[in-house]
């Protein structure tokens, strides 16, 4: 999966930056909404390594976990996440179906399906792997100043007295275990923090820095991944 190297080559070399994506959905009427996410991790399970598992992260509360759980207007939670590696000139749009870890005591884990999702499905029974663990380290691995914002109003929410008003709050979160008097706050934080995976069927991978510029499309078909060159 040549595309899937260039995004960990970038993350590997880059850090942070080459993290950003941008993630479409739509809402229930159809529309479409995008914003940046930061990607976070592949997971591969053995029985199926050919469907990598894209991992970010997000408030429970927000907007677009409606967009991608239960939407009756893609009831199959189709998203689209776009990288682009400015230094290398790469673009990377990756289809997949979405799914959304919550915290097993959130009302929003009955609607987790795992059968929908090969690639997670072999990674639990197979490969014994325990999501509530990959959600645990993925929010403990977080730095600690973004951690805190778990503890925040609902996003999107209109701030009472506006932004000024709105500080004043803790400014970090540090880990579990070196938490005293924040143990309160880190399990309130945890409660609301949800892991969004993405396992990809299609991507479109253009490469702008090679002569002639490069585009290929990958589409996963009978657990094998079809390449094809594509005019630009
Ligand atoms: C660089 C950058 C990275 C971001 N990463 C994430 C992320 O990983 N997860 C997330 O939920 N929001 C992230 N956000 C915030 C979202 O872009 C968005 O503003 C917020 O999640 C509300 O989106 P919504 O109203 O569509 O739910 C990031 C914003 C920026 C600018």
């Amino acid at each position: 999966m040549p595309w899937l190297s260039a995004v960990h080559k970038a993350v590997a070399e880059l850090g942070d930056e080459a993290r950003a994506f941008a993630l479409a959905t739509v809402d229930t009427n159809g529309m479409p909404h995008v914003r940046t996410y930061m990607y976070r991790s592949t997971l591969a399970s053995k029985p199926f390594p050919q469907i990598p598992i894209l991992i970010s992260s997000t408030d429970i509360r927000a907007a677009k976990v409606d967009q991608m759980v239960d939407n009756p207007s893609n009831p199959t939670g189709e998203v689209e996440m776009c990288f682009w590696i400015a230094s290398t000139m790469e673009q990377i749009r990756i289809r997949g179906h979405a799914f959304v870890l919550p915290a097993l005591s959130h009302p929003l884990s009955k609607k987790f399906h795992l059968e929908r999702f090969p690639g997670l499905e072999g990674l639990v029974k197979v490969d014994g792997i325990d999501l509530e663990s990959v959600r645990r380290n993925t929010f403990e691995n977080m730095p600690p100043d973004l951690k805190v914002s778990w503890c925040g109003p609902t996003p999107g929410s209109v701030l009472p007295g506006g932004y000024r008003a709105s500080t004043g709050g803790p400014e970090t979160l540090p880990k579990f275990s070196e938490a005293t008097e924040e143990r309160q706050n880190w399990e309130d934080a945890f409660g609301k923090f949800a892991l969004i995976g993405i396992e990809p069927f299609e991507v479109d991978y253009v490469e702008m820095k090679v002569t002639p510029n490069r585009r290929r499309r990958f589409l996963l078909e009978e657990d094998e991944w079809k390449e094809t060159d594509v005019a630009l």
